[in-house]
């Protein structure tokens, strides 16, 4: 376990972006906590750290939007060997699914294999449907503006994310 606090949207967005320059295609970070807490804003900053020009809003209203990215965009950063590239940001909010059958018709699985790398909203909704390997991070909102962001790694390769991501912050 792992955590640090941003005092700043733009803080929050600059893990955000330091983290998914390590990020290689098939890699899925979930994140948790309240309703305001940092998510979006979190993912909002990994997007833009990978190029993606049009603006992340919450996909609380359609439950999934893929971002391609450029392969002239920014340096996506994945040189881990035998590793691609991220080709896409999926941004899931499972906010407002009821039952996880309904992650079937959104084709959750067939997303979190489309070459691209995940951001999970509220997964702790269905922690029976998460994969395998995934990074967690679990956001708190204590005073205006501070955010609580602790990660847990569940699986190899997101505990190699995790030492790698915490020695570059
Ligand atoms: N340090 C910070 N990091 C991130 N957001 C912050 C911070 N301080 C204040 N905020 C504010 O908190 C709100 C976070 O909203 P955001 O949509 O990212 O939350 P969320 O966790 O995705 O919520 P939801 O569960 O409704 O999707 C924004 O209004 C943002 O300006
Ligand atoms: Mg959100």
């Amino acid at each position: 376990m792992y955590a640090c606090t941003t005092a700043t949207v733009e803080e929050t967005q600059q893990l955000a972006a330091t983290l998914v320059s390590l990020l290689c295609a098939g890699d899925v970070v979930v994140l948790n906590g309240d309703l305001g807490a940092g998510k979006t804003h979190f993912v909002q900053g990994a997007a833009r750290a990978l190029g993606v020009e049009q603006p992340v809003t919450s996909p609380t209203f359609n439950i999934l939007q893929v971002y391609p990215i450029l392969p002239h965009g920014k340096e996506a950063g994945c040189v881990a060997p035998g590793e691609s590239a991220p080709s896409a940001i999926n941004h899931f909010d499972l906010y407002r699914l009821d039952e996880p059958g309904e992650l079937d018709d959104i084709g959750y699985w067939e997303v979190l294999e489309n070459g691209g790398v995940s951001f999970v909203e509220w997964g702790d909704k269905f922690p029976d449907e998460m994969p395998d390997d995934y990074l967690e991070l679990q956001f708190t909102a204590d005073t205006a503006g501070v955010r609580t962001i602790a990660a847990r790694a569940h699986g190899l390769r997101s505990s190699q994310l995790l030492d790698a991501w915490y020695t570059m912050t």
